[in-house]
């Protein structure tokens, strides 16, 4: 157990988030955002906000920053605000004014008078079901794939021929990412370019980013964002504060903080996908899946910039079937950009595919673990290559008997005045890694340095570079420096994709390595301490022929500062042996009360194969986080977007979250199985699997309760009347 390195700077105010930087000169900009979904913006009467106290300049689409568009290969392109007067969706980021304050740039943009040309709006995702468009390829699958068994003709004919079959529609809400942080950034020009603090996922893709859209080179951009107050999918692209601000912190030569308000983030950022998902099984009397068919729609704002993924993430790979078929389609509307969010594609791909095993399970009149664990997968359907390691079957053994499974009626019981029900649901996220490069450096006071230019946006990653480079140094961790949150350091790559343990992890065990064996040539090169003798590394010290220094000693000795080294990993060749995916089984007890229907839900546990576990204080934390959203989801969340495209609950006072109160005390349990033929490290990661079918243990749970099937989520009191 290790405690958060980052922890006490948190907890204590001393950690410097984006917003908190000021600097000698520092204006304020605040963003104006559009008021109609879909237009033209006419005319934008500036007058009376240029002439008001402190204001310094008014941007807009007719007097703009230049800003260009940033393509990254893993994000695609990036929207950048103010390049034409097309309105895409309401709230969308038109303008910014900038003041010698906060409150005279806010106070001006509310005097800045916008004008539309207003066209027809299309906000609503079963509106637009009849204007679906096939969703481009992801995952390295196209729109729709089938895999059909030898002699089978068609999935429907596969599914006609099964005796028991589930047909059911279910729908996801769409969600707003609501990270603690709010976007932000300060922007400083100097004689080397910029500088910029805004929390990010990755500072080395936001100083690509802001370098293609300023125009400058990559290396005059320097990116900093050592902390961040959460991201999950939410800061992996450059944001409009940051890209505004750095634009006219170079145009006005002042530093320029631009941070949105809690209300802005709703909109001026991006959130979930609503989804509407259409699963037919077929399945024989003892439960074998014979046919399984996904089709997928989602919401996707106008520039079309993002699929949620929720055919390609669960029913692709989940379970054994022999007739598969999966379609997703995406529909344009003017509602705020989508974009990836913790598990994108399986957290509501897991709820519908989940359910639909569920009501499979009482059709069949089996229980619902057995139905899984009939149907375990040794690979994707139509893939040969097998998981590389898979204890599912485990998960569910150990999770039924931890939460007490076998007393579950498949009626459900009662309590008093509360129904109570038991809710189960598998959990899966990939196995991925990145490329990422990390330089570890051996210091002669006895200590290391280990650098990457990747994030951590609460995760847990700082903490992770100093056991992991503890480790593969063979000394303590409490000596190894952790360094992260900054463009000039190697490239580390995204924390995304629940990747970055593993991907750093691996460069550090190789830069290590490294950095040992120059160390020990050292040690025996000519007029060194150990010269021509055969050198060992052990426990932070260099041994020969009964003698032993420390690294640090034998540096004091050469007279050398240092021994810095990098090494990089990558995915390789693992890629074509095996496939690659963490695992786990959620499970929750909900209560409804009879009269009144509220929804509490009374235990929950989560337990999980994500290969090695590095620390785990954090890695709890991790899934509990999840879990957490995941009942959010279930019963919280869900933006309510206007006909005119206005969220009408887009602020904290009114978009529900859990509190305390709402979450009992959260189990969680890894079976803990090492994954070395997926990376160096064994790590298979933890950052996203923890949300994953949770929602569904608990429509599963509210439907052992209750006899109801609710289809949709969030759940609500009135679903339940
Ligand atoms: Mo996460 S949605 O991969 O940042």
């Amino acid at each position: 157990m290790t405690s958060r390195l980052d922890g006490p700077l948190k907890v204590t105010g001393r950690a410097e988030y984006g917003a908190d930087h000021n600097f000698p000169g520092l204006v304020h900009g605040y963003v104006v955002l559009s008021t109609i979904a879909h237009g033209e913006i006419e005319a934008m009467e500036v007058t009376a906000a240029k002439g008001a106290p402190g204001v310094l300049a008014v941007y807009s689409p007719f007097d703009p920053l230049e800003l260009r568009t940033p393509a990254t290969a893993f994000l695609g392109d990036t929207w950048v605000p103010l390049q034409d007067k097309e309105v895409a969706y309401y709230g969308q980021p038109i303008g910014f004014v900038v003041a010698e304050t906060y409150e005279q740039a806010r106070d001006a943009a509310m005097l800045v008078a916008v004008t539309y040309r207003a066209r027809p709006a299309l906000t609503s995702l079963q509106d637009g079901l009849a204007s679906a468009e096939d969703a481009p390829a992801s995952r390295g699958v196209p729109a729709s794939l089938e895999v059909l068994a030898p002699g089978v003709e068609s999935i429907e004919d596969a599914l006609a021929a099964s005796p028991v079959v589930v047909d059911a529609t279910y729908s996801t809400a769409t969600q707003n990412h609501a990270a603690m942080e709010p976007h932000s950034a300060v922007a400083v020009w100097g004689p080397d370019g910029l500088t910029i603090h805004s929390g990010n996922q990755g500072s080395d893709i936001q100083a690509a980013e802001l370098a293609t859209a300023l125009d400058t080179k990559p290396s005059e951009v320097h990116a900093v964002n050592p902390f961040v107050g959460g991201a999950f999918g939410g800061k992996g692209r450059t944001s409009t504060p940051a890209f505004l601000a750095a634009a006219a912190a170079r145009v006005l030569d002042r530093p320029v903080k631009a941070a949105l308000s809690r209300e802005q983030v709703f909109t001026a950022t991006a959130g979930r996908a609503a989804t509407v998902q259409k699963i037919s099984l077929g399945a024989e009397h003892d439960g074998t899946l014979n046919a399984l068919r996904h089709d997928s729609w989602c919401s996707t704002p106008a520039d079309r910039s993002f699929v949620e993924p929720t055919s390609h993430g669960t029913s692709r790979e989940w379970y054994a079937t022999r007739n598969l078929a999966i379609s997703q389609k995406m529909v344009p509307l003017n509602i705020p950009p989508t974009t990836f969010m913790r598990a994108p594609g399986e957290a509501p791909g897991s709820f519908a595919l989940e359910s639909a095993i569920d009501e499979l399970a009482v059709a069949l009149a089996m229980d619902p673990i057995e139905l899984r664990q009939r149907n375990n997968s040794n690979a994707p359907p139509g893939n040969d290559l097998q998981w590389s390691s898979k204890h599912l079957d485990e998960c569910f053994r150990v999770g039924a008997a931890r939460f007490g499974w076998a007393d579950r009626s498949p009626q459900g019981r009662t309590d008093g005045d509360w129904l109570v029900g038991m809710g189960t649901a598998t959990a899966m996220f990939p196995a991925l890694r990145f490329p990422a490069t990390v330089e570890v450096t051996l210091l002669p006071d006895d200590t290391a340095v280990v650098a990457t230019s990747g994030a951590d946006p609460g995760t847990g990653l700082l903490t992770v570079l100093s056991l992991v480079g503890g480790e593969s140094l063979d000394i303590s961790p409490d000596r190894v420096v952790p360094r992260l949150g900054d463009s000039t350091l190697p490239p580390g790559g995204m924390s995304g994709g629940s990747t970055a343990t593993a991907s750093a992890g691996s460069a550090i065990m190789i830069a290590a390595a490294k950095a040992i064996d120059d160390l020990v040539k050292l040690a025996a090169a000519p007029g060194a301490p150990f010269a021509g003798e055969d050198v060992s590394y052990a426990d932070g010290r260099v041994f020969a022929e009964g003698r032993t220094m420390t690294f640090g000693e034998l540096l004091r000795a050469l007279n050398r500062p240092s021994i810095s080294v990098t090494g990089s990993s990558a995915p390789g060749e693992e890629l074509t042996k095996h496939s690659f995916s963490s695992f786990g089984a959620q499970f929750c007890e909900v209560r409804v009360h009879k009269w009144t229907r509220e929804i509490r839900v009374s235990r929950m546990l989560g337990v999980f194969d994500a290969g090695r576990i590095i620390n785990s204080t954090a890695a709890r934390s991790q899934i509990v986080g999840g879990m957490i959203w995941g009942v959010s989801a279930a019963l919280h969340e869900g933006l309510e977007i206007e006909a005119n495209g206005r969220l009408a609950n887009g602020d904290f006072a009114s978009y529900l979250i859990p509190v305390n109160a709402d979450i009992p005390e959260v189990d969680v349990h890894f079976v803990e199985y090492p994954d070395t033929l997926h990376n160096p490290v064994g790590a298979k990661g933890i950052g996203e699997i923890g949300t994953v079918g949770m929602a569904a243990a608990v429509a599963n749970a509210v439907h052992n309760a209750t006899g109801i099937r609710v289809r949709h989520i969030p759940i609500q009191i009135e679903d339940l009347l």
